[in-house]
């Protein structure tokens, strides 16, 4: 039995934290712009080791779309209906793929007027012109550029008069590079893809498929990658299971989202959900040795869907549960705990160091604890791109950050069974202001140089390297030392 990863975080019977660990310095035998911070959880790839929390004050949409462009990943929350899941995760996955699938299309034997309508109101430049008899085949394509120049022309135009008729297309299925390959040559902006019978199946246009976002966390088609956080509660009615079956088609993580995973119930619950679901599960929190070996060696889990395991427990910077319950385990504590049983049981599964985080420093300490990814609600409740309208207190902009186990995000009914049975009355988050931000993509960039140039001063390249980084306790004298001191205004 390994104790590689908890014998860095442990002095004597110390439990230790963030504040309480250095890294150590190691030799840098490469150049400064040859650090590579990607990661991975299962299959999927991130050019960034960072994801925002699934809670109502953190991650919806916006926030999703923004970090997944960005090469995180954003966990979307569960405090809503499925209904509106459903809707979140349409809006993630369908976002800037290369591929439009609810392509706009019009009848040849439509006025001109119709199309130029449909141009102004849906901010598009180019209709697929399809036949409105009796096969739907496409016939045409007509763009901003075939509107004629005379508006009487325009008045009393019909489509089919003044449309491309020989339209350049690709088959389904085709690659991005074939894609824009095709464009260039035919100088075209857009480009209809149609099967061998002749009916539409997409869009692909110039614009999306410049890459803007060339770090983007992407499925094997191109899409963003989209993550859910899921009670371990099996749905009861068919009508719940049915939404249940349609919000998969968009997902493709699934994070088991309850304060402490380490239970009979709800294991065998998720083991039930698993089979009844074809994605990817991460589980979690857990917080101990124990619970990972438990988890990894003595629960009936489908092998290929238990990608991960994500850890810490009180440690949030809006939880209370330790507070109320006297129970916790810091996450750079957990941390290491499940990197031992994940190392002595399964090498193949993902860590997830989640909460607690309050410096940028703190994320590289996760990674040489033993973590694969890091996750936070607290560096990005602030953002631009998080839930909730900005607030002005005493000249300074804030946003609301609640824990999902707080009075206020608890009384919607959804998260009730985040917590115990036992903590029904009992609040185990606060409801507080935090300072607004500013964009994401800023707050991105200095969490990232924070970790680069960590992991620069540890001498580690690579993720996998930081992982075997030294961690070293420091005294209370220390922990003072290392912040701003005998200065006038500290
Ligand atoms: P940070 O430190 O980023 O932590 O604010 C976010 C993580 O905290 C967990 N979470 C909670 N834990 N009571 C808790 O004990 C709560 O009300 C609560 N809400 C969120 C969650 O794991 C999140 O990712």
């Amino acid at each position: 039995m390994t104790d590689k990863y908890r014998k860095k975080v442990h002095y004597k019977d110390l439990i230790a934290t963030f504040d309480d660990v250095l890294i150590l310095p190691g030799f840098t035998n490469f150049n400064p712009d040859e650090v590579d911070v990607s990661s991975s959880i299962g299959k999927y790839y991130f050019h960034l080791p960072i994801m925002s929390a699934a809670m109502d004050t953190v991650t919806e949409e916006e926030m999703a779309i923004k970090m997944a462009l960005n090469g995180g990943l954003g966990v979307l929350h569960r405090n809503c209906s499925y209904e509106r899941q459903l809707e979140m995760c349409r809006i993630v996955k369908r976002a800037r793929s290369f591929v439009i699938d609810d392509v706009a299309t019009i009848s040849p034997n439509a006025p001109l007027t119709k199309a130029k309508f449909m141009m102004d109101n849906y901010n598009i430049s180019g209709i697929v012109v399809v036949n409105d008899k009796e096969d739907k085949k496409v016939c045409g394509i007509f763009t901003k550029r075939d509107i004629p120049f005379l508006e009487k022309d325009m008045k009393n135009g019909v489509i089919k008069d003044y449309m491309t008729k020989d339209v350049i297309s690709i088959k389904p299925g085709a690659s991005r590079e074939e894609a824009l390959k095709i464009l260039y040559e035919s100088r075209k902006e857009k480009l209809p893809i149609i099967d061998d019978k002749g009916y539409l199946k997409g869009l692909i246009t110039k614009k999306d498929l410049a890459p803007e976002f060339p770090l983007a966390s992407k499925d094997e088609e191109g899409h963003l990658l989209c993550a859910l956080a899921l009670s371990p509660k099996f749905p009861e009615s068919s009508h719940a299971q049915n939404l249940l079956k349609e919000i998969e088609k968009y997902v493709d993580m699934f994070f088991i989202d309850v304060a402490d995973f380490y239970k009979k119930t709800d294991i065998e619950d998720t083991v039930k959900l698993m089979r009844f679901l074809e994605s990817d599960f991460i589980l979690g929190n857990i917080g101990t040795y124990q619970a990972a070996e438990h988890i990894i060696t003595k629960c009936d889990f489908v092998e290929d869907q238990f990608i991960g395991l994500k850890v810490g427990m009180g440690s949030g910077s809006i939880c209370t549960t330790s507070i109320q319950t006297g129970v916790g385990a810091p996450t750079l504590f957990a941390t290491a705990q499940a990197a031992d049983a994940i190392h002595d049981y399964n090498p193949k599964l993902s860590l997830i160091a989640d909460g607690g985080f309050k410096n940028p420093g703190d994320i590289p300490k996760a990674i040489a604890a033993g973590a694969d990814l890091v996750m936070s609600g607290h560096f990005f409740a602030g953002c631009t791109e998080s839930p909730g309208l900005l607030d002005t207190i005493q000249g300074r902009k804030v946003k609301v950050y609640r824990g999902m186990g707080s009075t206020e995000a608890r009384t919607s009914g959804y998260v009730s069974d985040r917590y115990g049975k036992g903590s029904k009355m009992l609040t185990e988050g606060v409801s507080d202001y935090v300072p607004y931000t500013g964009d994401l993509l800023g707050v991105l960039s200095t969490l990232k140089e924070g970790l680069i140039n960590g992991m620069i001063y540890a001498g580690a390249g690579s993720i996998k390297k930081m992982r075997n980084a030294e961690l070293g306790i420091v005294t209370p004298i220390g922990q003072r030392e290392q912040k701003p001191h005998d200065l006038l205004g500290y």
